[in-house]
């Protein structure tokens, strides 16, 4: 038999992370969420996976537009985190936000410690979620320290332990 929901979850939030911020365009429109779920899958050829909720707005916007921003946080953007999480915020989370596109047209966020820009390549299904595959055509890393979640708190990485 299959663990409960509040195993699940407190299982898996005993996984440290980085924080990302995965954006997506279609047409003209713009938009992106908050996810911890983002790994890299492959090396040749480069490839980026996302779990993205069937029922989030930025994976329609995904599968619509074929392309995918990966926006790795820096130490300090924690509000944008949560902005980007709320649907509060859900069409004013790009307010005073400095992006850029790259090759897919994705909007890629200016400030973020790393940006992957991704041209989606394969969708599988995973329950409530989805797996998104992009090949990443290209990478800007700038320096800095990254923003980490561990057990529902922001933290930072600390060296040499
Ligand atoms: C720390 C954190 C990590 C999250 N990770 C994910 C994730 O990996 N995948 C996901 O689909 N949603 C994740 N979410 C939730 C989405 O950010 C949230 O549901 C968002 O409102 C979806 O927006 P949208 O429907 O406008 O796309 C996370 C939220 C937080 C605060």
């Amino acid at each position: 038999m299959a663990i409960n929901a509040d195993e699940f979850k407190a299982a898996l939030a005993s996984w440290a992370s980085g924080i990302t911020i995965i954006t997506a365009r279609a047409g003209e429109r713009i938009h992106g969420m908050t996810v911890s779920d983002f790994s890299g899958a492959s090396l040749a050829p480069p490839l980026a996976l996302v779990c993205a909720a069937k029922t989030s707005n930025t994976t329609a916007m995904i599968q619509e537009g074929g392309c995918f921003g990966v926006n790795v946080l820096r130490v300090g953007q924690q509000a944008l985190s949560n902005r980007f999480a709320s649907k509060k915020d859900e069409w004013t989370r790009f307010e005073g936000v400095e992006t850029f596109a790259a090759k897919t047209g994705a909007p890629l966020l200016a400030d973020a410690l790393v940006n992957l820009d991704c041209r989606l390549v394969a969708v599988h299904d995973a329950g409530d979620h989805l797996l998104c595959v992009g090949e990443i055509e290209q990478v800007n890393i700038r320096d800095g320290e990254p923003l980490l979640y561990f057990r529902g708190s922001y933290g930072r990485f600390l060296k040499d332990v």
